[in-house]
């Protein structure tokens, strides 16, 4: 079974999707890790068109991520791959590579897959989809907290990524039709996992 849990930077989607995962003894993927470490790939190899390098790339996500056998754990989170991710992120051929990959993982087993586009276009028949979001100033006002920076330069730099995410002809941040929204400002954490474990019960119930 898969659980899709899409949405914008910051709407707190990697701390519910982990605690989901463990709550139901699903793995987790982040799909973000895997753009983030083409991103750091595509740096390294400057005149390498990005979707070849998105293709060749061989990117293990778990508890690690790896890129090429090389662990990239902590290197994916700086700001410059952040930024880097969501511009390769917008060419259609690493969308291609990365969905395919992503696909891959997901054939077999029980997932809660983390991203912007599961529920419309990795795992369209995902059995849960939530699209969690959050407002501006809270998804910035986390992010801030988490990598302790001030919340107006986080705020900014969402707002570009935000725009980035949301350019022509990308359906990224565009809900799938039948996710369920769910609205994590103010709610705690254990609340959001809790509406989440309930769909997926009642998602379980249907099979
Ligand atoms: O979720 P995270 O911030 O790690 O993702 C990094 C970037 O990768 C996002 O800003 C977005 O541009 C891109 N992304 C995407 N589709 C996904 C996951 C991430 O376009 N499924």
């Amino acid at each position: 079974m898969v659980i899709a849990i899409d949405g914008p930077a910051g709407a707190g989607k990697s701390t519910v999707a982990r605690a989901v995962a463990e709550r139901l003894g699903f793995t987790y993927l982040d799909t973000g890790a895997m753009y983030r470490a083409v991103a750091l790939a595509a740096a390294q190899r400057p005149g390498e068109e990005p979707a070849r390098v998105a293709e060749q790339a061989d990117i293990t996500v778990g508890n690690r991520v790896t890129l090429d056998g090389r662990d990239v754990t902590d290197a994916i989170r700086g700001a410059d791959v952040s930024a880097g991710a969501s511009r390769v992120a917008a060419d259609p051929g690493v969308r291609r590579a990365l969905v395919a990959k992503q696909q891959a993982i997901l054939r077999e087993g029980d997932w809660v897959a983390e991203g912007r586009d599961i529920g419309s276009v990795v795992a369209p028949d995902a059995a849960v989809k939530v699209f969690l979001t959050a407002s501006a100033d809270e998804r910035a006002r986390r992010r801030a907290a988490e990598l302790g920076l001030a919340p107006d330069q986080v705020l900014r730099e969402q707002h570009a990524r935000d725009r980035r995410d949301a350019t022509a002809d990308r359906t990224v941040l565009e809900p799938a039709p039948d996710a369920v929204p769910v609205d994590t400002t103010g709610l705690s954490l254990e609340d959001v996992v809790a509406q989440i474990e309930m769909l997926a019960v009642e998602a379980q119930e249907l099979r």
